[in-house]
């Protein structure tokens, strides 16, 4: 399995044979010499950083119904809050003050937040924090919606893809919502000129070694600047309460075989990672991983905040979950920085 490994890391691709040779591969050889070769071509882009985006879930609101997430619309049981401008300023002032200097405003699909109040949320932190590179994560919007959030100052946007499975695609999601649509969003988003993430979840219900091969061929051909990608988890009021979660090796191995593909991405070890691991993000950051997202979110809301089951961190306060990250990473040779962490290209 070497030569598979050494040859994706030359040529930055595979065919689906020596894709799916590599992905079913489950040795801890195979596994470790992927992390080896990641880790090497990591670290000649960006040394032993580890960039820091502070995460602030402003909404649990959601008009949407997917079938694996615990904030879909259909859960009667999820806490809705919403959080005001004026707490979200509060969230970036507490996050400036700890070293962040990206923010990412994640939330459902509410209503609430029209692009009147996104764009004034926008303008607000642009100008409040100016050396700062601020995300969105707020789902599918028109063209002329994300290009209205990107003139007010947005620089990134996150909208993960799910899967590239149009099949797949179709078994975890309501009928009012398409592949192609989410695809759409993303070339239009990549055309306005935002730094775009996509990604998927590993271990979905009815992911197939095929469907994966799908996403990193999507991947491949959208060329993002940043891919988030973390295990399944089972929430327990959403109709997959009982399927299986995701496995942390073949996210590990993901995690690796994307930084080989695509050198450059700034790949998150995710809080679902660390959720379903407790050395989840640092297994992720040596595997290729260089960004972690560690919450802003005021405490009170964060137990809310739910899309699985389990998730770490909800009981933190920033200031401590800073602290800790800083630990972690060092405990293994990396280092947390004060920096907008962009695209080093
Ligand atoms: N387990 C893991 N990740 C999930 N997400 C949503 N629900 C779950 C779950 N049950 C991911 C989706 C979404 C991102 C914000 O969180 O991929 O895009
Ligand atoms: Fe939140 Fe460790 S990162 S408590």
């Amino acid at each position: 399995m070497k030569d598979i490994v050494l040859k994706l890391e030359k040529e930055h691709f595979l065919t689906d044979d020596e894709f799916k040779a590599l992905l079913e591969d489950d040795s801890k050889e195979t596994a470790d010499f992927l992390a080896e070769r990641a880790s090497a071509v990591k670290k000649e882009i960006y040394g032993n950083q580890v960039y820091i985006r502070g995460l602030i879930e402003f909404t649990n609101y959601c008009k949407n119904d997917c079938y694996y997430c615990g904030i879909r619309h259909g859960n009667a049981n999820a806490d809705r809050y919403r959080l005001t401008k004026e707490q979200i300023l509060d969230c970036c002032e507490v996050g400036y003050n700890l070293g962040f200097r990206t923010f990412v405003l994640q939330g459902g699909e509410d209503g609430y937040f029209t692009d009147e109040r996104i764009v004034d949320i926008v303008k607000a932190i642009k100008a409040g924090y100016p050396d700062c590179a601020l995300t969105l994560s707020i789902g599918e919007k028109s063209y002329e919606s994300y290009k209205a959030f990107y003139e007010a100052g947005a620089d990134r946007y996150l909208l993960r893809h799910e899967t590239a499975d149009e099949c797949h695609y179709g078994k975890i999601h309501p009928k009012e919502l398409s592949l192609a649509n989410r695809k759409q969003c993303l070339y239009n988003l990549k055309e306005i000129g935002y730094q775009v993430g996509c990604g998927f979840m590993v271990g979905s219900p009815f992911q197939t070694t095929e469907s994966i091969i799908e996403d990193l061929k999507f991947i491949k051909e959208l060329n993002p600047h940043m891919v988030g990608i973390g295990p399944f988890v089972p929430h327990k009021d959403t109709p997959f309460k009982d399927m299986a979660q995701g496995s942390l090796e073949l996210t590990l191995k993901l995690l690796s075989i994307i930084r080989l593909m695509l050198p450059h991405v700034l790949l998150p070890a995710t809080t679902a990672l660390g959720s379903i691991n407790a050395l989840g993000r640092e297994k992720g950051i040596l595997a290729g991983a260089n960004v972690v997202m560690p919450n802003l979110s005021p405490r009170d809301v964060r137990k809310k905040y739910l899309l699985y089951d389990n998730k770490i961190c909800t009981g933190d306060e920033a200031a401590e979950c800073i602290v800790c990250m800083k630990n972690r990473m060092k405990s293994i040779g990396h280092e947390v920085v004060i920096s907008r962490g962009d695209y080093k290209n």
